[in-house]
C-alpha cells in the first residue's frame, strides 16, 4: 500500500518522540524500575529497555557500525547466505519481529519471504516509537505492497496484546541477540510467552551471539570510540528528563566485562567520584560512594546446547542451526515439538 505524503508526515513527526515512556503505562513502568533497582539492598541495577529513546536507538544503530561489533555484520552473512533456505524451510505469511528496532537487517529475511510468494505482511514491535517510525517509513518506500503494522509493546510483559495471527504460517524472529539481555527466567518466560502466539504449523527464528574468545568480547562492548559508553550511560540521561533527576552522567565510567561463568558480559556505570542524586518525580535522594556501580546490562553468549535446551523448555524444538563456518554467530529456527 504506498504511503500517502500525510501517512509520511505522521511517520516521521514520531522522529520528534523524545520520549519511550510516551504513555503513562510506560512512564510508570520506568519510575517503578528506577525505584527497584537504584534502592535495592545489593547492587543498583537498571533493566536494559530504558537505553532505547530516540537517542539511545540512534546510538545503538552506531554500535551497530563500529569495526568492534561484528554481532551485526555476523548475521547479515548468515541471512545473506542462508535467507532463502530458511524462507524454503518455512515461507510465512507474516514476519513478527520483537526488537526490531531500526529493522536495518530485516530486507535479508523479507527479499527471500517475499520471493516465496507467500509473506504478505510485516509486524516489527519495539519499545522505540523513534525507531519504528523509521523502520516503518523506509521499509514502506522499499516494500509498497507489504503490509507494515508496527507495534509499541514491551515483549517481556505484553506479548499477548500481539494480535491474532491471520492465518497462513507466522514466523516470530528475535534477530541481533537480543534474548541475550534478558535474565535465563526471563528467556524462558519470553519464549513461552512467543510460543502461546504461534499455532501448531508456525516457527520462530532467534539470532544469537556464541561463545568465543574473551578479547573479541571484551572489545565489542568497549569500542574505542567510545560509543557503547554514550549508550550506556544514555540510561541516566532518559531517567533525568523522564523523572526529573541530576545525574552527571560524564560522573560515571562504562565498564563491560566477560563473566566466564555465567557466560555473559555484564555491563555497569562506575562512580567514578562520590555522588549525591535528586530523582525529583520519585522524592528520591541517592548516594553513590567513588566507584559503586551500577549494573545496566547483560549480554548472554550462547552455545547450541543451550539455545536447545531453552527451546525444548518452552515447547519447541530446533529445527535448523545455522552458524557458518567462523561459528561465531547463529540462527536457530524452531517450530513447536
Ligand atoms: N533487532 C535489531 C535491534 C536490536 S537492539 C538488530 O538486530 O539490530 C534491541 C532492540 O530491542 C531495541 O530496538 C530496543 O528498543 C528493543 N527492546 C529492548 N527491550 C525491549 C522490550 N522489553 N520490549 C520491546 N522491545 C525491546
Ligand atoms: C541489543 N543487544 C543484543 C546489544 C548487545 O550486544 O547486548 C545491545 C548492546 N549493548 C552494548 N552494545 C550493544
Amino acid at each position: 500500500m504506498p504511503t500517502t505524503h500525510a501517512q509520511d508526515r505522521a511517520v516521521l513527526s514520531d522522529h520528534g518522540l523524545e520520549i519511550d515512556a510516551s504513555t503513562p503505562e510506560t512512564w510508570t513502568a520506568l519510575a517503578a524500575d528506577v525505584l527497584r533497582g537504584l534502592t535495592a539492598e545489593g547492587e543498583k541495577h537498571l533493566p536494559p529497555k530504558w537505553f532505547y529513546d530516540a537517542h539511545g536507538s540512534q546510538l545503538f544503530d552506531e554500535i551497530c557500525e563500529l569495526p568492534e561489533y561484528y554481532l551485526t555484520r555476523a548475521e547479515e552473512a548468515l541471512l545473506r547466505s542462508h535467507g532463502a533456505e530458511l524462507a524454503a524451510a518455512f515461507p510465512a505469511q507474516e514476519l513478527v519481529e520483537l526488537g526490531s528496532g531500526s529493522s536495518t537487517k530485516t530486507p535479508l529475511l523479507l527479499e527471500p519471504l517475499l520471493a516465496t510468494g507467500h509473506l504478505q505482511r510485516y509486524v516489527p514491535v519495539d519499545v522505540s516509537p523513534s525507531a519504528l517510525a523509521h523502520a516503518e517509513h523506509h521499509l514502506g518506500q522499499r516494500y509498497p505492497d507489504l503490509d507494515i503494522e508496527r507495534r509499541i509493546l514491551d515483549f517481556t510483559t505484553q506479548l499477548s496484546h500481539l494480535g491474532h495471527r491471520r492465518g497462513g504460517g507466522r514466523l516470530i524472529a528475535v534477530l541481533g541477540s537480543t534474548i541475550g539481555n534478558l535474565e535465563p527466567v526471563e528467556v524462558q518466560a519470553f519464549l513461552e510467552a512467543v510460543r502461546a502466539q504461534l499455532g501448531p504449523r508456525d516457527a520462530v527464528l532467534l539470532g544469537v551471539d556464541l561463545v568465543k574468545d574473551v578479547a573479541t568480547l571484551e572489545a565489542a562492548y568497549n569500542d574505542s570510540a567510545g560509543v557503547t559508553a554514550e549508550f550506556n550511560r544514555n540510561v541516566l540521561r532518559v531517567i533525568n528528563r523522564e523523572l526529573d533527576a541530576d545525574f552527571d552522567a560524564e560522573a560515571f565510567d562504562h565498564e563491560s566485562r566477560w563473566n566466564a561463568r555465567y557466560e555473559r558480559i555484564e555491563t555497569r556505570l562506575r562512580a567514578n567520584g562520590p555522588q549525591r542524586v535528586r530523582i525529583k518525580s520519585l522524592s528520591l535522594d541517592l548516594t553513590f560512594t567513588a566507584g559503586e556501580t551500577i549494573f545496566t546490562e547483560i549480554s548472554r553468549k550462547f552455545r547450541r546446547e543451550t539455545v536447545a535446551e531453552l527451546y525444548a523448555g518452552a515447547g519447541f524444538s530446533l529445527d535448523a542451526w545455522i552458524a557458518g563456518d567462523s561459528n561465531e554467530y547463529a540462527l536457530a529456527l524452531a517450530r513447536p515439538s
